[in-house]
């Protein structure tokens, strides 16, 4: 099975995918992590990709759609990609990329939320500065303050959840992610989902969505 999660910066992509990717057999595809994980180990990706991480810039295309071809290749039972496609160029290589192995994408999910929530979710986040888990300081905190439940490692903000980066990054959503709803929409990939509520309550819908799992 193949699926996207798209959604604006705070939706949840990256707690619901991850669950999702759980319960269903699949590689969590997560970009966003990737680059962070490629900038703790101080990988040439990583080193390219700092600046445009802390800036809330978007990664060039092409080192993007190298990147992900490359995953999806090496995961043949099937993806839950979380933060890729972020422009019509990336999605079109995906669809481009997925044909070529016979393996067409099942379904877009939109995650839908208020930009309030979406700000208060952002603004309380903490990940791990060891492992990259996240957490969020009312709706899931850590067992012990600002100290990874799964790695012992220090949680903090990460340097893209500062206003002024997530201006400029909700800002390039709306400009160059957002028409991705049309484009899957044309075709009845996609389908929309309330992201208010606990995650629970989420990821319920989302699982209603798709095939009963065996
Ligand atoms: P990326 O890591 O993909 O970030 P994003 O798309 O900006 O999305 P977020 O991680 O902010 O939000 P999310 O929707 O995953 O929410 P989460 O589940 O964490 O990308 C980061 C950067 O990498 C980009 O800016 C760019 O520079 C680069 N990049 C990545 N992919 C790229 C690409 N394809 N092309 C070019 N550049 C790329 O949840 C948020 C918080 O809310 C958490 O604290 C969570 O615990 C909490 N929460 C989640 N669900 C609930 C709920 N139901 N109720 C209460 N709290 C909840």
């Amino acid at each position: 099975m193949e699926i996207i999660l798209l959604g604006p910066q705070g939706s949840g992509k990256g707690t619901q995918a991850a669950r999702l990717a759980r319960q269903r057999g699949l590689v969590h595809l997560a970009t966003g992590e990737i680059l962070r994980a490629a900038r703790r180990a101080g990988t040439e990706l990583g080193n390219l990709a700092a600046s445009y991480l802390d800036a809330g810039q978007l990664v060039p295309d092409a080192v993007m759609i190298d990147l992900v071809r490359q995953e999806i290749r090496s995961a043949p039972g099937g993806v839950c990609l979380d933060g890729f496609p972020r422009t019509l160029a990336q999605a079109q290589a995906l669809d481009e990329t997925l044909a070529e192995l016979g393996r067409p994408l099942d379904l877009a999910v939109a995650l839908e939320l208020p930009e309030a929530m979406l700000l208060e979710r952002i603004s309380g986040r903490r990940v791990c500065t060891g492992c990259g888990a996240v957490y969020h300081i009312v709706y899931a905190p850590s067992r012990v303050p600002c100290v990874c439940d799964a790695c012992g490692g220090r949680l903090e903000q990460r340097s893209d959840d500062q206003p002024e980066a997530v201006a400029q990054r909700l800002r390039l959503y709306r400009e160059k992610t957002a028409p991705l709803l049309d484009y899957y929409a044309r075709d009845r990939r996609l389908r929309e989902v309330d992201a208010r509520g606990d995650v629970e309550e989420v990821y319920r819908r989302i699982d209603a969505l798709l095939p009963v799992s065996s």
